[in-house]
């Protein structure tokens, strides 16, 4: 398994483009199967999960045509909708085939996801969903077994936020006899992404971005050729990184539009952010401040940065106090930071970080994506060479990372690991 070694101490200066949304870009390929027609997605991110994603989708019998940035899938017909295992339990997200397969086909049989390291992850709102819409479901061995001739639009109130069971639900809707609405629905940027993208496709979504989506069933829905949101989450991680070292980036391609919650906290802690059309710039030389945030469903500080800000507030002027209340198990990352000298003291969901002046460089162990991201920031601070071991975890979420830090004058570099090594 591949590491990353980086040399700390230094600005980070220049320009970095933004990829493609990981978290549109899923849901957006799942939106393939409900319909024969072709559907053209662009800026779409290389990444690790984009491409399990095709390759499990081409099992179904979806063909993917791949360019630089490009994806064209056609599922013209679904030979074999079924999700296993193995596909599954590298990826979660492959859960969003189950709504689409539901739909379009009438059965599906897709692998439990099971937990991850951040959490149980359970899918039953999902599942909930899908009965209330007339879905015949059974769990058996390990699989969701569902069947329905054809779903019935019905009205769903959701007992959590849920991102991913927000868009299974509005996808399947598309295709269901009547109206849905679905109540309580997660607001965040990736499901207004794929509303917009299911309308191109012939579907008729209103609400989407707000906590009451309305889904009017059609008998059939056509391709489209949609263009994939910036990656908000991958915009966060540099500006933080940005804040942490100093320095002074622009970061192009990029939408503030979906960061208010995170610029906001970041420029408490001192880092000067500029906004422009397509653009944005993010400038810091101080040692930050420390600041408290809480993480909850969009629009408020969103989880997936919870560990990136962490590490700003490892070096930062005074204590910070984190409250994580959307995953019970996020916080390994600061076991990691610890090791690097941090001063983090856990309590249930909630964190308090003592900023000291620096960290030290130190051999660590990324547990899965945003807590890589916040190691990898971690190293760029520390003093010396930190080792960040098992960073598959990385290339699941940030396409060519060490590519994008080294353009910004960052010293960091990809060690191939033995195979079997740690
Ligand atoms: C999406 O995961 C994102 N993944 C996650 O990003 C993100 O952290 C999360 O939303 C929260 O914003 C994708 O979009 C592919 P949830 P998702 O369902 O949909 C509970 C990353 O780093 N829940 O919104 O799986 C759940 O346990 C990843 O890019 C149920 O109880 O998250 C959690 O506590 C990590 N039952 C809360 O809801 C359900 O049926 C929110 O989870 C579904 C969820």
């Amino acid at each position: 398994m591949d590491s990353l070694l980086i040399v700390g101490g230094r600005s980070l200066q220049g320009t970095v483009p933004i990829s493609g949304a990981k978290n549109a870009a899923l849901p957006l390929a799942c939106a393939a199967l409900l319909t024969a027609d072709p559907l053209r997605l662009s800026n779409l991110p290389a990444l690790r999960d984009v491409s399990t994603l095709i390759d499990l989708l081409g099992r179904m019998g979806v063909v993917a045509q791949r360019e630089a940035g490009t994806v064209t899938l056609q599922a013209a017909q679904v030979s074999e909708p079924f999700a296993d295992y193995e596909m599954v339990k590298t990826m979660r997200a492959s859960i969003l085939v189950l709504g689409p397969l539901i739909a379009r086909c009438g059965h599906a049989r897709v692998s439990l996801p099971g937990g991850c390291a951040i959490g149980q992850r359970p899918v039953d709102l999902h599942i909930k969903g899908l009965v209330a819409m007339g879905a015949r479901i059974e769990v058996n061995h390990g699989y969701i077994e569902a069947h329905a001739e054809r779903l019935r639009g019905a009205r769903i109130v959701m007992d959590m936020v849920t991102v991913t069971g927000t868009e299974n639900l509005m996808m399947a809707a598309t295709l269901a006899e009547g109206t849905t609405l679905l109540e309580n629905a997660a607001r965040e940027p990736e499901v207004v992404d794929l509303a917009l993208c299911l309308n191109a496709m012939g579907a008729r979504v209103s609400g989407a971005g707000t906590d009451v989506i309305t889904i009017e069933g059609v008998s059939a829905l056509h391709g489209a050729d949609h263009r994939i949101m910036p990656d908000r989450i991958e915009t966060g991680t540099f500006l933080a990184a940005v804040a942490a070292t100093g320095g002074d980036v622009r970061l192009d391609g990029t939408d503030a539009g979906s960061l208010d919650a995170v610029i906001d906290k970041l420029r408490e802690s001192g880092a000067h952010i500029e906004i422009g059309t397509g653009w944005m710039r993010v400038a810091a030389s101080n040692r930050p401040l420390a600041v408290n945030f809480r993480t909850a469903p969009y629009p408020a500080f969103p989880t997936d940065m919870q560990a990136q800000l962490m590490t700003l507030d490892c070096i930062a002027r005074g204590t910070a106090v984190i409250a994580e209340t959307i995953f019970e198990n996020r916080f390994m990352h600061a076991l990691e930071l610890r090791r690097m000298g941090a001063e983090i003291e856990l309590s249930g969901n909630t964190a308090v970080v003592r900023g000291v002046p620096q960290l030290q460089g130190a051999r660590v162990m990324a547990t899965d994506l945003r807590a890589s991201a916040s190691l990898v920031i971690a190293g760029l601070i520390a003093e010396g060479e930190t080792l960040i071991d098992r960073i598959y975890h990385l290339d699941r979420g940030y396409e060519s990372i060490e590519t994008k830090l080294c353009n910004l004058g960052a010293d960091v570099r990809r060690v191939r690991g033995a195979a079997g090594s740690a």
